[in-house]
């Protein structure tokens, strides 16, 4: 063999070396075969036939039970000895009953003479929540999902406003959006172009493999080759314990971890994370900066974890370090806790002022990581995971009434931290923290900045483009508004809501036609929106079609039939383009039991009785809009024919003084109060 040989043969042996000991790069390349996009879901049932006991076990546990139908749910609220909850703000009574088997939640309110004017029931479809801390209720129409306004707090028995209504009253309205069902529930068929529209029936709580992914291969492959194991490691699946520190732990702070706002990457949704990957691969969540140092809330189970020293320290402390989460965490002995501390602190060693309490068998748990309320959801207790020298930890055992928010915050990316900030993802998060939770115009002014200037470096940004166009729509520049919703559309000329945006402002500066077309490009990529389906109506009606302005009004109704401003809008087409006075009325109804303050629903109301010549109507909902808004000048108006039928002409007179006073032009006002002067 000459030294050619030996050399050709001493790579080769290297290389087969290096093959054997490279591991596979993880981070870039799929090493787990059900990561690959084609790898289908298919469901707990069937891994239930070879994993019985953990099947049995999971489905006890508060995850397994996260989501479930109505009828489902075994009682433990009490519906006899619960009386109403007010909601002062805005005037209505509400109550939870058990009707045919079914939960309905009732809404009314009550007037002066105690009589009621108003009720509005919807039944729970589904069930929010295991039960162990509380459960929110959600109804379901055509497909979209919404949250009930009353929640069953289980530590207190008591029935209160659900999370964040004290606040702000959402009623039965509040959509339930994708990536809140996905925190709570296995993954649905979301119509990702809708804000809550989902394909019914919904998938019972969280299953197997939104912590072990997609399980047809391995299904198949442990089918088709029952005793052949080729590694210790089943790379047809995911286990959680093989994964690597980050991973590993991004496998629960998928959910675990709630922050402020979270923000997707471009193109991604929550079906885009799969276990065994990073999640900052997907999406980037945003905490406040400046926290209040000991406040915690309910879905921030890692975000406190990431502040112990433990964590900081010792790098290799994961969720599953302490828990098993195939067994309900109640089952848990406290023991199997403390042995968690005992693997990293050893008693012995350990210096401290107060030996006694450093034991071998001392609970460790209750010093160091306090049980207590959340700052966000009243009457619950939960377990700080800042693992901590004692400190008094900031608990709310009164029903806190939501955030109150003062200064604007600032927001920081978790992952990121404020080393390399995504100008481009901070923007949209400060965009979407401005719509969602805290409308302070220091947000939108900051968004512009960065968006600007990001954009300017890479414009190839959709996202960008269109929260640059929200928040300059926001602040009321519509110009640029326009031009970034353009950019936009350039790049992605399907962009729905862009289009839906530009139709908007397009209406508000009279250009109907170009309203149109931008309405009409947006309902072909999306049909399913009745926003867009309402405002198409309104660029139809001015523009004189007024059948296909009636079509779109009916089906923005039909699509969302908990639509009160579209049955009002329907109900002025009839009234005041086709004399439909019985179809008019039955629409202000419609839109007045949906919302009973619709001022412009009531002002209807009045005009219509005043055609019928019913004049006692007419007055009682002039002055019913006037209760709301007393500077409201159309029921002025009403009012001033009212009195002037009646002959109570000085009650005329003041009505008419009163329009001149807040409409300064307003001609006929002042005519028909010369006349009476006379
Ligand atoms: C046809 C039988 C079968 C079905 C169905 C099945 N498994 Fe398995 N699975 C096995 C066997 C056998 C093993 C290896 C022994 C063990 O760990 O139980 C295994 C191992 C695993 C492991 C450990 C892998 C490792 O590398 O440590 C996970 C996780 C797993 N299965 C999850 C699931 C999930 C989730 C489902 C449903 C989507 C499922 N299995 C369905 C037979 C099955
Ligand atoms: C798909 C979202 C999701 C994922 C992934 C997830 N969780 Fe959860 N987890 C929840 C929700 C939602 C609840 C509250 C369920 C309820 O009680 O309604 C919960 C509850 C829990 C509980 C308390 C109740 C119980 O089930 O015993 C523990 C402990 C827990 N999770 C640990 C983990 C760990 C550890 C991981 C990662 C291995 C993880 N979770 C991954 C969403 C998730
Ligand atoms: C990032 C994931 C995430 C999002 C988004 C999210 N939640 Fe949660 N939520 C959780 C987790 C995790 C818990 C459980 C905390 C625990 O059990 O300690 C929880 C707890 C709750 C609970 C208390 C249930 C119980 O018994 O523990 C309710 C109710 C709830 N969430 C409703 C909602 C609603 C409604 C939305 C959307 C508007 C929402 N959540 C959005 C993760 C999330
Ligand atoms: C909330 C996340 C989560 C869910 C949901 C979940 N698992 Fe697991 N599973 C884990 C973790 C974490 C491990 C690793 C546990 C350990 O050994 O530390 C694991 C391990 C396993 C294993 C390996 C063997 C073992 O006993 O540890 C099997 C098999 C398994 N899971 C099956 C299932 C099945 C079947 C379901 C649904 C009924 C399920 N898992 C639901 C997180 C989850
Ligand atoms: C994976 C190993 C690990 C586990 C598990 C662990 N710790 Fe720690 N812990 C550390 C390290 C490392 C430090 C920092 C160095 C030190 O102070 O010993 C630390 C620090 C602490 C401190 C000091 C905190 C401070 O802010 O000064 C306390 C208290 C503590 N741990 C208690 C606990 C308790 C109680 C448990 C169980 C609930 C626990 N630890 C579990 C590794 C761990
Ligand atoms: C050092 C151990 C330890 C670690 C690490 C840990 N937990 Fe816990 N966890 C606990 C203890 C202790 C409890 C309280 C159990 C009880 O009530 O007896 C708990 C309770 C919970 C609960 C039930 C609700 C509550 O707040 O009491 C959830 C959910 C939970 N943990 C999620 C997580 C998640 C997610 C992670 C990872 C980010 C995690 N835990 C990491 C020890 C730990
Ligand atoms: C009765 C409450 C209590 C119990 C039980 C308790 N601790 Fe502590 N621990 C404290 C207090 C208070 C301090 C700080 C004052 C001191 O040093 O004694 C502390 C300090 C510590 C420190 C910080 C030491 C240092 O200087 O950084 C660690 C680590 C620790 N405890 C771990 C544990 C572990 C592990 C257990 C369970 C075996 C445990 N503790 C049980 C109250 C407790």
């Amino acid at each position: 063999m000459n030294k050619r040989h030996l050399f050709i043969l001493l790579t080769f042996a290297i290389m087969l070396v290096g093959l054997l000991f490279t591991q596979p790069n993880r981070s870039t390349i799929p090493y787990y075969k059900n990561l690959d996009s084609s790898v289908q879901y298919i469901g707990d049932e069937e891994c239930a036939a070879c994993h019985a006991d953990i099947y049995n076990s999971f489905i006890r546990t508060g995850m397994g039970r996260s989501f479930y139908p109505a009828g489902n749910a075994e009682a433990i609220e009490d519906f006899k000895n619960n009386a109403p909850i007010y909601d002062a703000n805005n005037n209505f009574y509400y109550k939870a009953s058990l009707q045919e088997g079914n939960i309905v939640q009732t809404e009314y309110r009550i007037n002066a003479a105690g009589e009621k004017i108003h009720e509005l029931n919807r039944r729970a479809d589904y069930v929010m929540g295991s039960g162990n801390h509380n459960r929110t209720y959600v109804t379901v129409q055509n497909g979209f999902v919404k949250e009930l306004p009353l929640t069953w707090y289980v530590d207190k028995k008591k029935w209160d406003l659900s999370p964040g209504y004290h606040t702000t009253n959402m009623r039965f309205f509040r959509p339930i959006v994708e990536e809140c069902m996905h925190c709570h529930n296995s993954f649905t068929d979301f119509e990702s172009n809708s804000q809550n529209k989902y394909n019914i029936p919904l998938p019972h709580g969280i299953g197997c493999e939104r912590c072990h992914g997609p399980g047809r291969l391995h299904v198949q492959t442990r089918i088709d080759n029952k005793n052949e194991l080729k590694s210790s490691i089943d790379y047809t699946i995911v286990n959680p314990k093989h994964l690597p520190f980050q991973e590993q732990l991004d496998v629960c702070q998928q959910c675990h971890l709630q922050g402020e706002i979270s923000v997707f990457q471009p193109d991604k949704r929550s079906t885009d994370f799969r276990p065994g990957i990073k999640l900052s691969l997907v999406k980037s969540i945003f905490m406040e900066k400046n926290q209040t140092p000991n406040e915690f809330r309910i879905a921030s189970h890692a975000e406190r974890l990431a502040k112990s020293a433990c964590f900081q320290e010792s790098s290799s402390l994961t969720c599953i370090t302490c828990h098993n989460p195939h067994v309900p965490v109640q089952e848990h002995s406290r023991r199997s806790f403390n042995d968690n501390c005992l693997a990293c602190h050893d008693p012995k060693t350990l210096i401290v002022k107060n030996i006694e309490n450093h034991k071998q068998n001392s609970d460790c748990v209750k010093c160091h990581m306090t049980q207590g309320g959340t700052a966000d959801i009243p009457h619950v207790n939960f377990t700080d995971h800042k693992i901590q020298i004692p400190k008094k930890i900031q608990t709310t055992t009164t029903p806190i009434s939501g955030r109150i928010y003062n200064a604007p915050i600032e927001l920081v990316n978790f992952f990121t931290k404020e080393k390399s900030p995504n100008a481009i993802q901070t923007g949209i998060a400060y965009v979407r923290y401005f719509e969602s939770r805290h409308q302070h115009k220091d947000y939108l002014i900051k968004a512009i900045a960065m968006l600007k200037k990001s954009l300017q470096e890479n414009d190839h940004q959709i996202a960008g483009w269109y929260h640059l166009g929200r928040a300059y729509h926001l602040t009321g520049d519509l110009k640029n508004a326009e031009s970034a919703y353009y950019q936009t559309i350039a790049q992605d000329p399907n962009h729905t809501l862009a289009l839906a945006q530009l139709g908007v402002l397009a209406f508000a500066n009279e250009r109907l036609t170009q309203a149109l077309s931008s309405f009409q490009r947006s309902i072909n990529s999306y049909p399913y929106n009745p926003v867009v389906w309402n405002n198409y109506g309104h660029a139809l009606l001015f523009s004189d079609s007024i059948d296909a302005a009636l079509a779109a009004y009916t089906m923005a109704i039909s699509l969302d039939p908990d639509y009160a401003n579209a049955f009002n809008n329907r109900g002025e087409l009839l009234l005041y383009k086709q004399t439909e006075l019985g179809k008019g009325k039955n629409d202000f109804l419609s839109c007045l039991a949906l919302d009973p303050d619709h001022i412009f629903a009531m002002h209807n109301m009045s005009n219509i009785a005043l055609l019928e010549e019913d004049l006692e109507n007419a007055e009682r909902f002039a002055l019913q809009a006037l209760s709301i808004n007393n500077d409201f000048v159309l029921a002025y108006g009403t009012l001033a024919t009212v009195f002037q039928r009646q002959g109570r002409l000085d009650e005329a007179k003041r009505a008419l003084s009163r329009i001149i006073k807040l409409d300064k032009n307003n001609a006929d006002a002042r005519k028909i109060l010369d006349s009476l002067r006379d």
